[in-house]
């Protein structure tokens, strides 16, 4: 089968398309047909090295989704046929970018009828992150509002539709030419991350109560911003940040809203299959759509992980083997 890998680490020029054997899958396996494989900031710190993958030469890519081809003898929540998505991949194991992938039963879930493969292909991180930061983290209920900074990200569009069906009011942060879509999406508030006088837009747009619940995906930038304007109470949800340095500048005012402070690595999920099958429920219920803004064949991975670190896009890129 055509594989991605990489030999060393470095610049996305360190991919290159390679002939492998198709993998076999283990009892406890599911191996895939591989349609689509989302392309995440996170496959580009495997590639660089700054996370260790399995080994070298590595297949990238933690998503997949495609038709189960084998099901392991052990499996028994799919079935051969079935339209599947999984997350999860290319830290301890092959990943996406390939023809076919073997993924572990704990981490692949049943897509609902009729689910778009190339979206579903970009729906594993984005949308397990999501849920993970705002249901499990931040306990976000329905009475309550939920801060998502980036929401036209691949992980802030399905986290502003994931707020939304919990029913709590929605504010989100992004460029001027995404706020139609992500009002479509759920958000009750958009506002550009660059205006000068965002915390006052985005207490005023509280009432003044205050964000109950922040997914932060760059908290060297918004950590002391988030506990400014947090609810007495408030839950902050990180999930990324461009510099290890990310410590309140005032840190009296935050204490003094018991504010609570949660880093989350999805990679932590205990069985990354639970939260695939409640994302599955939603998409099946029509609240959860995957936005995709781009796809590349295969031979354009380098194209591909250069565009997820360097582009403006609402959703998800995608690789179609
Ligand atoms: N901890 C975890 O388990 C986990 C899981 C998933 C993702 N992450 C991390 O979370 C981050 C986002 O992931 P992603 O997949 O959603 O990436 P993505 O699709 O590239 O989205 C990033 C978003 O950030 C926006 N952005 C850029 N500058 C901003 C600013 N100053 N303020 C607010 N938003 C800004 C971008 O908008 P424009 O392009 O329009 O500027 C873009 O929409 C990455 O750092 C990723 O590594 C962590």
């Amino acid at each position: 089968m055509r594989a991605v890998r990489f030999h060393e680490h470095g610049g996305p020029e360190v991919l290159q398309v390679d002939d492998v054997d198709r993998p076999e899958p283990a009892s406890d396996e599911v191996l895939v047909a591989v349609a689509a494989a989302g392309v995440n900031p996170v496959d580009t710190y495997f590639r660089e090295g700054s996370y260790t993958p399995y080994g070298l030469p590595a297949i990238p890519g933690v998503d997949a989704a495609g038709e189960a081809v084998e099901v392991g003898a052990d499996v028994d929540r799919i079935a051969a046929g079935d339209a599947v998505f999984a997350t999860g991949l290319s830290s301890d194991r092959p990943g996406g970018y390939a023809e076919y992938v073997a993924v572990p039963e704990d981490r692949i879930a049943v897509l609902p009828d009729g689910a778009d493969l190339t979206a579903a292909g970009g729906a594993g991180v984005a949308s397990v992150t999501a849920w993970r930061a705002l249901v499990d983290h931040g306990g976000l209920r329905p009475a309550e509002t939920a801060l998502i900074h980036g929401g036209s990200g691949g992980v802030g569009h399905v986290a502003v539709q994931v707020a939304a069906a919990t029913g709590a009011r929605v504010i989100t942060t992004a460029a001027p030419q995404y706020h139609d879509r992500l009002e479509a999406l759920g958000a009750d508030a958009v506002f550009d991350y660059g205006r000068d006088d965002l915390a006052d837009a985005v207490t005023d747009a509280t009432g003044g109560d205050g964000v109950d619940v922040t997914l932060d995906h760059r908290l060297d930038d918004y950590l002391q911003f988030d506990a400014d304007v947090a609810a007495a109470g408030g839950r902050v949800v990180g999930i990324g940040e461009n510099d290890d340095e990310i410590g309140l500048a005032r840190s009296s005012a935050a204490r003094g809203k018991d504010l609570q402070v949660t880093l989350l690595s999805m990679f932590n999920t205990p069985r990354l299959a639970d939260p695939l099958a409640d994302v599955a429920a939603l998409w099946a219920a029509g609240d959860l759509t995957v936005d995709v803004a781009r796809t590349y064949p295969i031979v354009e991975a380098v194209e591909a992980q250069r565009d997820v670190m360097a582009d403006s896009f609402l959703g998800k890129l995608v690789i179609e083997p």
